[in-house]
């Protein structure tokens, strides 16, 4: 027996506890552990429960030994003899029943569940396929073929009671463990051949394949460059064409093939990385402020995203705005966004109602006195921040967290206005900042470690994921983002059109392309942001395309043309003349021989641009680890999750070779646009890569 699963008997039922915290993972010793408490059962018992301590059933496979070999027991052989097992075994299902933990509960005979307990096969979301008979067991068990497609392919969770509506459990109870103890009385000693999934025969008809058909059409859609997706509803396809026995060694296999794959680990990679920025820097210790009451300042796109974030989580906010009107405007424009939920279900009239009596208005500053985090969202200018700190150092509680959402300026000059910078911070939100998942929050010099901790612990509650930086220029992501803009414009400059550069980075496996992206954004912003700096002339020429767009009222999505143009209707893009004109007018103005350029190039050039910068702002520690920039690459900016991060992606593709274009570049004809990195150059110099650095820092 080991310690992480013991048995007790109730009874003539064994019921064998899986006690593995936090998430009862299927670790080896687990594994180990449950056949020998199985081989014991068989014995002493008439039938056995499986259940999971600490409200948790079987989170799935230990994802920390993927990639290693695997000792044997390995959950298929440890599954086979569960369902080879001579007495019947329920399976008490609570919490979370994920990837292996719900094939072993497929693997069991019978399924009781808490209604509200987490069951799904989330493996594609690893870049992996169930590997332990979930895409063979499944499809037999279920009454609808497409369910087992959803849970398969999309790898989202279903609730307890969900799983009983589709036929996945034989039964919903509060207390899981305590129903499936009554099942298993009643079911010992009953035949229960018929029960084994494995027995079950499947049919492949035509309507079958049909269904099959139409979803591997929508599932590599939706994939965007994910192959785990595809592969694992081939596999349930495959369940209808192989028997038991080969399905399961083609599921095997598949599994095997995907594990070793740059997808799977990155974003394995990425899982971790997620968990991993949450935490609080070594060295920083204390407790959360407790905050009770938010204020806002500004009801614009930024601030009301802002306050709907925390009026969702359920906490009373009070927006302050300069007069009754845009209040008036902010207030429609929140109430407008939520009630569009209401038609799709995902909202009712009464819960927006709830959440809007969570917000209250004011225009003078004295009514935040009562706030325990303030966080603003005005006009992007040092002088405005200034103005503000000094009000709210004025009227803001004693305690209170002072927090700016600002995406460029200096936290410690802001800082600075108040007289207790101990308690300013910041924390920008990503547009729209009720959807957008990432929360960077900047760590200025002065602020205390109990307002970093309750900045992390505000990311939990309002279910965001945070990456902490340090003060720099645009702080980890849109620093980033100027050499990555760069490059999208030179190309242009040099040949590409517009639709090459943006196809080749959503083909890459980005959500949107940085030219869509920043016709999106609205041209006119950059356009603003240079005439205030004093760019050089090479600077000054790699945005004349964009200068001239705006100059000619061509602002982005917003005027109805930029680099593209808009259909008014539809928002569908086409080819804007009125820009190839300026392109061509721009390349002559220059004297640039245009060249035919290759996708690679622009995907080699943007990319390796990203994590050139991305190392600069690790040499510099304005981010603590490689992997924090990837999560905020991620989760901030649409970068493909399959692929890692761009930290993770520079580390598949070899920091060598990084090392080696950035040199060349670096020495080439547009060698003021390029920077190589010392950090990077030392790591590829040394054979390590950021995962290394991480580690050793
Ligand atoms: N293996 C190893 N460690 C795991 C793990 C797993 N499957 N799941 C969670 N953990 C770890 C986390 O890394 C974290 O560790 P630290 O505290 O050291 O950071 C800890 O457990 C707690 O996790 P969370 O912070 O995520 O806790 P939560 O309560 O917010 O979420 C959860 C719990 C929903 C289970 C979430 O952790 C999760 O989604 N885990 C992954 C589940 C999964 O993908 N399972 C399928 C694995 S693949 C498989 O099973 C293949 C197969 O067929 C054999």
């Amino acid at each position: 027996m080991t310690h992480s699963v013991s048995s007790e008997m109730r009874g003539d039922i064994a019921v064998i506890w899986i006690d593995n915290p936090p998430v009862n993972a299927l670790s080896f010793h687990v594994r180990q552990g449950i056949v020998e408490e199985l081989e014991k059962a068989q014995t002493q018992a008439k039938a056995a429960v499986l259940a999971g301590r600490g409200g948790t059933f079987i989170a799935g496979a230990d994802i920390r030994e993927f990639g290693k070999p695997i000792i044997e027991p390995g959950l298929p052989t440890v599954l086979e003899a569960v369902e080879a097992s001579a007495i019947p075994l329920v399976a008490a299902i609570e919490g979370n029943t994920l990837g292996g933990g719900l094939e072993t509960a497929l693997a069991c005979h019978y399924r009781i569940s808490s209604a509200k307990a987490k069951l799904g096969l989330p493996e594609v979301k690893l870049g992996l396929l169930p590997g332990a008979g979930g895409t063979q067991r499944l499809p037999r068990l279920l009454n609808d073929l497409g369910d087992a497609i959803t849970i398969v392919s999309s790898g989202n969770p279903i609730t307890g009671s969900k799983a009983l509506e589709i036929g996945l459990v034989d039964g919903v109870s509060e207390i899981a463990v305590e129903a499936a103890i009554e099942l298993a009385e009643k079911v010992a000693g009953q035949p229960f051949e018929g029960r084994c999934l494995s027995k079950v025969e499947l049919t492949m008809t035509a309507p079958i394949k049909a269904t099959f058909d139409a979803a591997e059409i929508e599932v590599a859609k939706r994939a965007r460059g994910a192959i785990a997706p595809l592969r694992a509803l081939q596999s349930v396809r495959a369940a209808y064409e192989l028997p038991f026995v080969d399905g399961i060694k083609q599921e095997r296999a598949g599994f095997v093939d995907l594990v070793a794959t740059d997808q799977s680990k990155a974003l394995r990679h990425i899982f971790f990385a997620e968990r991993q920025s949450a935490k609080p820097p070594v060295n920083v210790a204390g407790t959360p402020r407790k905050i009770s009451r938010i204020g806002i300042l500004g009801a614009g796109t930024m601030g009301g995203g802002i306050a709907m974030t925390y009026a969702e989580a359920g906490f009373p906010v009070t927006m302050l705005e300069m007069s009754e009107a845009a209040l008036d405007k902010g207030f429609a424009t929140m109430e407008a966004n939520w009630s569009r939920g209401i038609r799709s279900g995902r909202i009712t009239a009464e819960g927006v109602a709830e959440r809007m009596a969570r917000l209250s208005r004011t225009t003078r500053f004295e009514d935040l006195g009562d706030c325990d985090l303030i966080i603003e969202a005005v006009f992007e200018t040092m002088d405005v921040k200034r103005e503000v700190f000094q009000k709210l150092d004025k009227v803001a509680k004693q305690g209170a967290i002072l927090a700016t959402n600002t995406s460029y300026l200096d936290i410690n000059e802001i800082a600075a206005q108040t007289s207790r910078p101990e308690d300013v911070l910041g924390m920008h939100y990503f547009s729209p900042a009720n959807i957008m998942p990432l929360l960077e929050i900047v760590w200025a010099d002065k602020t205390a470690d109990d307002v970093l901790l309750s900045a992390l612990d505000m990311a939990k509650k309002t279910r965001k994921t945070p990456a902490i930086s340090r003060v720099g220029h645009g702080f980890i992501g849109n620093r980033m983002l100027t050499p990555y803009l760069r490059q999208a414009n030179l190309l242009i400059l040099e040949g590409a059109s517009p639709e090459q550069v943006d196809k080749a980075l959503t083909d890459f496996g980005w959500a949107m392309g940085p030219i869509s992206v920043s016709d999106l954004a609205g041209l006119d912003i950059g356009y603003k942001s240079r005439k205030d700096q004093d760019l050089d002339d090479h600077e000054k020429h790699v945005y004349l395309v964009a200068d001239r767009l705006v100059e000619a009222g061509n602002l982005g999505q917003k005027s109805g043309s930029g680099f593209y143009e808009y259909d008014p209707k539809t928002r569908a893009r086409s080819e804007n003349p009125a820009a190839t004109k300026i392109i061509e007018e721009v390349r002559a103005e220059l004297g640039i021989n245009t060249r035919a350029i290759g996708d690679e190039e622009i995907v080699e050039r943007t990319m390796f641009a990203l994590a050139n910068e991305g190392a600069h702002v690790l040499g510099e520690g304005v981010a603590q680890r490689a992997s924090d920039i990837d999560v905020v690459y991620n989760h901030g900016y649409g970068y493909p999750r399959w692929r890692g991060g761009p930290m993770f992606y520079a580390s598949t593709v070899g920091l060598p070779k990084l090392a080696e274009r950035l040199v060349e570049w670096s020495n080439g004809s547009s060698s003021q646009h390029w920077n190589p990195s010392d950090l990077l150059m030392t790591l590829a110099e040394q054979g390590k890569n950021f995962g290394d650095f991480d580690q050793e820092n």
